[in-house]
């Protein structure tokens, strides 16, 4: 595809679940080097002796080291950064480790990628970061903000930053499903925090397909939200492990009992699109074509897991599982 064509791509976090996956699928276009930047120089060799390609880039480093992104940054045309910490529990027990990679990392992105001239850059968010109530999701709405209100302050550069905000990725590392699995397997009885507990539902193939969707149409100050379904949490259970016990231990610190993707708030800059939606920036330099081409939305619509119009079934699920 065009935009691809000739470009040197960095992925931050680009030995993790959606990295890898990213990074081989724009293999599959002309572009010119894919750069990986990480902390692990483990992953990284796994990593290269899995993609045999000698277009791609192995690049230590850590986001919350500035003068690293400067020298990676060399050349570079797009960065999707998808390096964070992102499991809860990990964050609301080591906060400022939390705010060092997912907000002060954010802020050394865009400085690093406005002065080495990068044209464009989407970061990946989450459900958790629309109306936080645990550090993770407040780390990545900071996060956001600063990627949106960056580019307010690009002066006469080009570059451009947006957003990509979606749900739980089925299968991906320290997911429910491969805990699940392993549940199964050992003969024991599913944990289930609150049978009324419903999530948005993605697969991996689908968000690398959207963020590459989002960084080709993308204008600047965007944040994206795909349409996906819904699912149940004890149907994703009967799903997995039809035959095994189900035990409710309660809802856990900083879990919601829904997740939202657009708050009420939100809603009304936002503007919505046959496959997704684009939570407009509320600056005067908004991109015009988002007032003329998306739709405004109607009084009091939220985007959440439970009010979704879309639901997975057991069999779907299951289906969907199998594929993994
Ligand atoms: N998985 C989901 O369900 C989900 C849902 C919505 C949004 N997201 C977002 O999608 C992004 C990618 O998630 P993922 O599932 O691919 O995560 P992942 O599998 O845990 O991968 C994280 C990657 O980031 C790297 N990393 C972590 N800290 C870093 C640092 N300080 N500097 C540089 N690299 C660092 C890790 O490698 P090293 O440890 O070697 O540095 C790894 O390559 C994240 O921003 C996450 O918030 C994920």
């Amino acid at each position: 595809m065009k935009v691809w064509a000739g470009k040197t791509v960095l992925i931050t976090g680009g030995t993790g679940s959606f990295g890898k996956k990213f990074a081989k699928k724009i293999l599959e276009y002309d572009v010119k080097k894919v750069i990986v930047f990480s902390r692990d120089e483990l992953k990284q060799y796994e990593m290269a002796q899995e993609v045999n390609d000698a277009r791609i880039r192995f690049f230590i480093g850590d986001v919350r080291d500035k003068e690293r992104l400067y020298r990676a940054f060399d050349g570079v045309d797009y960065v999707v950064h998808a390096a964070a910490m992102k499991q809860v529990p990990a964050c609301e027990y080591n906060p400022f480790e939390a705010v060092k990679t997912n907000i002060y990392g954010a802020q050394n992105i865009i400085e690093a990628a406005i002065d080495r001239g990068v044209k464009r850059v989407i970061a990946l968010s989450t459900d958790k970061a629309a109306a936080p109530i645990n550090l993770y999701g407040a780390t990545k709405l900071a996060s956001d903000k600063l990627f949106v209100a960056a580019n307010s302050y690009v002066g006469g550069k080009d570059t451009r930053f947006a957003v990509v905000r979606y749900g739980n990725v089925v299968g991906s590392r320290g997911s429910v499903v491969p805990f699940f699995k392993k549940m199964a397997v050992e003969g024991k009885k599913l944990p289930i925090t609150d049978e009324r507990m419903t999530r948005f539902w993605i697969t991996l193939d689908q968000g690398v397909q959207f963020v590459m969707h989002s960084l080709e149409r993308m204008k600047g100050g965007e944040i994206f939200v795909p349409k996906i379904p819904s699912m149940r949490v004890v149907d994703l259970a009967k799903a997995i492990a039809p035959d095994a016990e189900i035990e409710i231990v309660g809802i856990r610190p900083g879990e919601k009992l829904h997740e939202s993707m657009i708050t009420e708030d939100d809603a009304r800059h936002t503007l919505e699109f046959n496959h997704y939606f684009v939570i407009a920036p509320e600056f005067p330099w908004c991109p015009q074509e988002y007032t003329t081409h998306g739709r405004g939305l109607p009084e009091g619509f939220k985007y959440t897991s439970d009010t979704n119009t879309e639901w997975l079934t057991v069999e779907e699920l299951r289906a969907l599982v199998n594929k993994l």
